[in-house]
């Protein structure tokens, strides 16, 4: 039998506050109204063009590493939640991957919304546990504030941007990730979402005058589904992990309203001492939120040793997912050496001179005379004779419509 063992962990958040009073000054809304809704005081805002969602990642990530005493070169695989990615492709995983110079490491992104980082630990436990992998890398990473609507008072009060970064290892001793439960119900895909800049609705200058590309949202019913779901996938994962309800330590929810966490854990008879919560300093930073959480939780000594925890978020999708597991790690006590600190200052600028080399490897490489790319590769008829048939044009099926009912 292989576990998935957590070793090391890691967040990132950007240094602009952004408070309730500010936003009081940007939209018709008040500190009060935010406060009792939602439970919101502040979030962290990418002011800074430097933080994005690849460099947020990047840092929550090195952090994970370094606490392991792992090299970016050990790793199998890097996965990526994040509902605001760099760009459409290439998958923003790729460009952390490059930026940390994991040489042997697959990646990709994961889009499940805000309960995508547990989506991506489920991922992460099935890849170790069928022995396709030792090290695999979980990053949340979201840079919400670019695609939020600042003039919308319905969006703009609840989300933040952040990245946090769990590092998982296989294992032989039991522990680590004991179950985990995914779920989805796209017939409320139109509850939640960015209608524009996918192939369905394509930027275009009217898309981005209606403001398409920002978050919509019915928020009244996306919260009677988050407290519907947030209690069962709890129950489930608990079950599933062989455990009762008493047997949970801790548990850290998605943090999108401190009325859906407290709506949805005390139907499971869940005391506020077993639920950990830190929206009201950071907001909802979706993907982010629980590995973010989950840092706060281990720094103010809310998880010891042999603890049972619980993850459980919700999203757009409509998506949920819950990860029960066992807590196996006390927190490094002894300082690092000298050597480990010098290795760790050099891990950022080694990965830049690899991806350069790489670079100018592939443009020396296209200088050779007769390489001619992608026709060495296919045969002289098939390039300049038959090119490939246009796609037909159809209009879009019912099925993959948000909200359709297929
Ligand atoms: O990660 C998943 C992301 N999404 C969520 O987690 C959203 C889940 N939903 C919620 O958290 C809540 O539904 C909200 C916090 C978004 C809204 O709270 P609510 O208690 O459901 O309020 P409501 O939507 O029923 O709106 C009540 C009123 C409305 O005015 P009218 O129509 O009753 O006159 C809104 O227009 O509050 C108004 N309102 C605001 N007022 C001041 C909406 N946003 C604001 C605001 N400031 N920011």
């Amino acid at each position: 039998m292989r576990y998935a063992h957590i070793i090391g962990w890691g967040k990132y958040v950007p240094e602009r506050v952004l408070t309730n009073a500010d936003l009081e000054k940007m939209v018709n809304t008040s500190d009060e109204w935010i406060r009792t809704r939602t439970g919101i005081r502040e979030r962290r805002i990418a002011a800074n063009p430097e933080d994005t969602t690849a460099t947020m990642a990047v840092r929550a990530a090195r952090k994970a590493l370094n606490m392991a005493g792992v090299q970016p070169g050990q790793l199998d695989l890097i996965i990526v939640a994040t509902s605001s990615p760099e760009h459409i492709f290439p998958a923003t995983a790729c460009l952390v991957q490059n930026a940390l110079g994991a040489s042997k490491a697959g990646a990709f992104d994961l889009s499940a919304a805000c309960s995508g980082f547990v989506y991506a630990l489920a991922m992460a436990h099935a890849v170790i546990a069928s022995g396709q992998a030792e090290y695999v890398l979980v990053i949340g990473s979201e840079t919400l504030s670019r695609i939020t609507d600042w003039k919308d008072r319905n969006t703009c009060v609840l989300f933040g941007d952040g990245a946090g970064a769990l590092l998982l290892r296989a294992s032989d001793q039991p522990g680590g990730i004991l179950s985990t439960v995914l779920g989805s119900d796209g017939s409320g895909g139109d509850l939640l979402i960015v209608p524009a800049g996918g192939s369905r609705l394509p930027t275009s200058p009217e898309t981005v005058a209606q403001g398409m590309h920002y978050i919509k949202m019915d928020g009244r019913e996306v919260f009677r589904f988050a407290t519907r779901v947030m209690a069962k996938a709890t129950q489930e994962v608990v079950a599933k992990a062989g455990l009762k309800l008493q047997d949970v330590n801790l548990v850290i929810p998605h943090q999108a309203n401190e009325r859906i966490i407290h709506s949805s854990m005390s139907a499971l008879k869940m005391t506020p001492e077993k639920v950990f919560i830190n929206l009201d300093r950071y907001g909802n930073t979706s993907a982010a939120s629980i590995p973010i959480a989950l840092c706060e939780a281990i720094e103010t000594g809310r998880v010891r040793p042999n603890d049972n925890l619980v993850f459980v978020g919700f999203g757009a999708g409509l998506t949920w997912a819950a990860a029960a597991v066992k807590w196996g790690v006390p927190p490094p006590a002894k300082p690092l050496s000298w050597w480990r600190r010098l290795q760790i200052a050099l891990q950022g600028p080694w990965a830049s001179l690899r991806s350069w080399m790489l670079r100018l490897g592939r443009r020396l490489y296209a200088l050779i005379p007769g390489y001619a790319g992608e026709s060495l590769y296919l045969p002289i008829s098939r390039t300049r004779e038959s090119p490939p048939a246009a796609p037909a044009r159809s209009a879009p099926s019912e099925e993959t419509q948000p909200g359709g009912e297929g």
